[in-house]
């Protein structure tokens, strides 16, 4: 990807389906066999290899625009291969409707990744305890059991994908389940509404206790997912870091109060409607401290965008990940374009500089990417961005959305 920076983005831009809504909403269909219809799917890698690993399992996967038509009529597989997981640690969400519907799972381990060790041991601990027999064979977690039974389930850390796997293994055990210190995201929520359209009967997402009371079974349904409101902190991000003035449609503003008030605490102007966000950069930015949280605080997936928009406020910055050990890949490449940082086990000293330069720099994982774009938007000169395989896991087609925000950048073919 070559970006000329210097351009401040003008205009308007739409927001895609969420990429962590739609993927555990995709695995949730093994849950009842027939023909489900999923609305506002994007265009992503991570769709891609969701709807191989769906192909995998016997389901048959069909795009219609922006729909997913998935038939797990015939699912029959029992095996989320290696191959798989290792490109997409979420496919390791298969392992809770897969045991729930046919008793047996043998999903591939994912192993560590780019941003720390993120084990999966909150996910087997809360199955064993609704009674599951868990093995761990060749790499492959090994799980059995007849008819799930409902348990107290306590999480010892919130996991986004932890709280999802465990509710949909809970959607058809017999008896209530309890998740106390669940996740609160958004895209929780929207699988609970998916799992009750299909008639389970969910309650409490969107809070830290999740009750769910199991049914005898399920059934196929139409769903929705809802808009990326990482996509949207990005644009708003990149809006912020150019100067620019940009209005994003087809987002849900509250589910971004946390990078809106940061935001706007750094000096940047933000107007919201029921579903839109008008983002305007007034002048140079101001350096604010920021600490990654669970949702509804500040989220890790956009610390690699604001830590970018930080490289060039005026004064310091720290910026704290308590999410993952290790997700600061980004910092050696934007001090490659002339951003001063220091990392300080946790934290990030960022001291503003009043340009970077556009450098040749290497994308590491999906939000990095991202980050070195708002970089490249921002610079004076040239950006090559190469390894963009990652960007296009989580971006819909985001060259073409900022090009026509105005934006000089281009994908080498
Ligand atoms: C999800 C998101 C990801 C986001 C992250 C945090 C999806 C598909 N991905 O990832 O984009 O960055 O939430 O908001 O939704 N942990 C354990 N044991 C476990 C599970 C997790 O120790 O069994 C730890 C992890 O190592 C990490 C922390 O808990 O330090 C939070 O991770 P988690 O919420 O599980 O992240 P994911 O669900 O993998």
């Amino acid at each position: 990807m070559r970006i000329e920076g210097g351009t401040p983005l003008q205009g308007c831009v739409r927001i895609s389906g969420a990429k962590n809504a739609v993927l555990p909403i995709l695995m949730a269909t093994l849950l009842a066999a027939g023909e489900h219809r999923i609305c506002n799917v994007p265009r992503l890698r991570d769709v891609e290899t969701s709807m191989r690993l769906l192909q995998e399992l016997g389901a048959r996967v069909e795009r219609e625009g922006d729909v997913l038509v998935v038939d797990t009529t015939s699912a029959t597989g029992e095996e989320a291969p290696y191959e798989l997981v290792k490109t997409m640690r979420a496919s390791f969400l298969v392992l809770g409707p897969l045991l729930a519907r046919f008793g047996y799972a043998r999903v591939s381990l994912p192993g560590g990744c780019a941003i720390g060790a993120r084990p999966v041991d909150l996910h087997l601990k809360g199955l064993r305890a609704m009674g599951a027999d868990i093995k761990i064979e060749h790499g492959y977690v090994v799980a059995r059991s007849k008819r799930l039974r409902g348990a107290h389930l306590y999480m010892d850390l919130v996991t986004v994908t932890g709280t999802e796997n465990l509710m949909m293994a809970a959607v058809t055990a017999e008896g209530t389940t309890v998740i106390e210190n669940a996740a609160r995201e958004p895209e929780v929520v929207n699988l609970a509404e998916a799992l009750n359209r299909m008639g389970a009967r969910v309650q409490g997402a969107g809070s830290s206790t999740i009750t769910i009371e199991g049914v005898s079974a399920l059934r196929p349904s139409v769903q929705e997912v809802i808009p990326d409101r990482i996509e949207c902190g990005t644009f708003m991000a990149a809006a912020a870091i150019t100067g620019g003035d940009v209005r994003i449609e087809g987002c849900i503003p509250q589910h971004l109060q946390a990078v809106i008030t940061k935001l706007r605490e750094s000096g940047v102007w933000i107007e919201t409607g029921d579903t839109w966000i008008r983002v305007r950069g007034e002048g140079r930015l101001r350096g604010v401290d920021v600490i990654t949280m669970p949702y509804p605080g500040f989220p890790t997936d956009m610390q690699a965008q604001m830590m970018a928009c930080m490289t060039l406020a005026h004064g310091h910055s720290v910026i704290t990940e308590t999410v993952f050990e290790n997700r600061f890949m980004h910092v050696a490449e934007l001090q490659r374009m002339g951003a001063d940082l220091t990392i300080d086990g946790h934290s990030v000293l960022v001291r503003g500089v009043e340009r970077l330069s556009g450098a040749p720099v290497m994308a590491t994982d999906l939000r990095a990417s991202a980050s070195l774009i708002l970089a490249g938007l921002a610079a004076q000169g040239e950006t090559v961005l190469s390894r963009i395989y990652h960007i296009d896991r989580g971006y819909e087609r985001i060259e073409e959305k900022l090009a026509r925000l105005g934006a000089k950048i281009w994908r080498e073919r």
